[in-house]
């Protein structure tokens, strides 16, 4: 080989991997991590997301939709939506946004008794959950009915199963 072909060849060589760089620097100034804003509305994927694609393309509009209308087509198995977005989500398109949680001014991390306060006491929530298979998650032999609440509903990260670092139960937390 030629020593200005070899040249050529490296100089295609350096052009190629620069563009990998730009497009690796492009990809990642546009996926950057959610944030919370205050205030966003639910429907508003994009105040939060930026331009990350938390929804399919050929998703319907989701603007004017409250939780119970997702269910219309989100319903049981693959298509249950248990799990797949942080508590907050569900909460907002129920009605409850972030001060309903967070009173007005700065969030700060909140007590179980918030939680008990729009869900009722916990002695009737372990009722309601009475007949879950394996075992009722609102009640048990360690901590009674008062275990903490976020401990297994997170309100801004996936969903955990508090149990299952001792047991084998396969709740889905939703
Ligand atoms: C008219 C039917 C319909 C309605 C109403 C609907 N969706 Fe969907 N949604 C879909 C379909 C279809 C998919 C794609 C499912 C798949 O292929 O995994 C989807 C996917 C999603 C996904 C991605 C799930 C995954 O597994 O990656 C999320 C999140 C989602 N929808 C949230 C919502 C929310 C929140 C609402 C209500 C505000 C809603 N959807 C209302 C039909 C609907
Ligand atoms: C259903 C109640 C609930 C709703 C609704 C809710 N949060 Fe939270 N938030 C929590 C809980 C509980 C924590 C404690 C940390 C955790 O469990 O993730 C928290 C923590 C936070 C924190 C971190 C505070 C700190 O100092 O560590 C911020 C910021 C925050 N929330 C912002 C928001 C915003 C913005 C919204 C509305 C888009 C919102 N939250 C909606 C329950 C809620
Ligand atoms: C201001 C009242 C309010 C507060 C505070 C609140 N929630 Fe909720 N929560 C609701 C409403 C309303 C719904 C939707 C109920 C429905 O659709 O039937 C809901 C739904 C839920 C669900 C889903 C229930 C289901 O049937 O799938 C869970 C789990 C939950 N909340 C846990 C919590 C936890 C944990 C906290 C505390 C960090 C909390 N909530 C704080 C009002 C509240
Ligand atoms: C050990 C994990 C865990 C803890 C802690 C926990 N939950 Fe749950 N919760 C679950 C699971 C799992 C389910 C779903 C049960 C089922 O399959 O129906 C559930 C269901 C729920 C529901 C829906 C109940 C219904 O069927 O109507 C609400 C509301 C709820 N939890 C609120 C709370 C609140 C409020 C607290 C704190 C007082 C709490 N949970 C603590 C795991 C937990
Ligand atoms: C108020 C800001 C806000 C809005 C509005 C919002 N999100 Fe999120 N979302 C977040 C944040 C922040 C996280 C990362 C976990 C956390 O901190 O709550 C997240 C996490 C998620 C996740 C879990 C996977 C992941 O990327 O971490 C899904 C799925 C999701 N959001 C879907 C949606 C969809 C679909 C919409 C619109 C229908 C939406 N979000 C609207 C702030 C938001
Ligand atoms: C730190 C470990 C740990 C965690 C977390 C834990 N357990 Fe247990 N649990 C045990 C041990 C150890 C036993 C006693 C051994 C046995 O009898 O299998 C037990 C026994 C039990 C029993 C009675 C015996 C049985 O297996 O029938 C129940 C019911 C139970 N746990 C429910 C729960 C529930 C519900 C949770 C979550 C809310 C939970 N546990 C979380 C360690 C744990």
């Amino acid at each position: 080989m030629s020593s200005i072909e070899t040249r050529k060849k490296m100089l295609w060589a350096v052009l190629a991997g620069c563009c990998l760089l730009l497009l690796i620097a492009a990809v990642g100034a546009v996926s950057a991590a959610p944030r919370q804003v205050l205030g966003a509305k639910a429907a508003d994927c994009a105040a939060c997301h930026g331009a990350d694609k938390v929804l399919p393309d050929s998703h319907p509009g989701v603007k004017d939709m409250k939780w119970k209308d997702c269910q219309a087509c989100h319903t049981e198995g693959k298509m249950s939506l248990v799990g797949k977005m942080p508590g907050s989500h569900r909460h907002q398109f129920s009605g409850v946004d972030c001060a309903a949680c967070h009173g007005k001014g700065q969030p700060e991390p909140l007590a179980m008794d918030k939680c008990v306060s729009c869900h009722g006491p916990t002695a009737k929530l372990a009722e309601k959950t009475a007949k879950v298979k394996p075992e009722n998650p609102h009640t048990s032999p360690h901590y009674g009915t008062e275990l903490d609440c976020t401990l297994c509903h997170k309100q801004h990260a996936k969903n955990e199963n508090y149990c299952n670092q001792c047991h084998k139960f396969d709740f889905k937390v939703p």
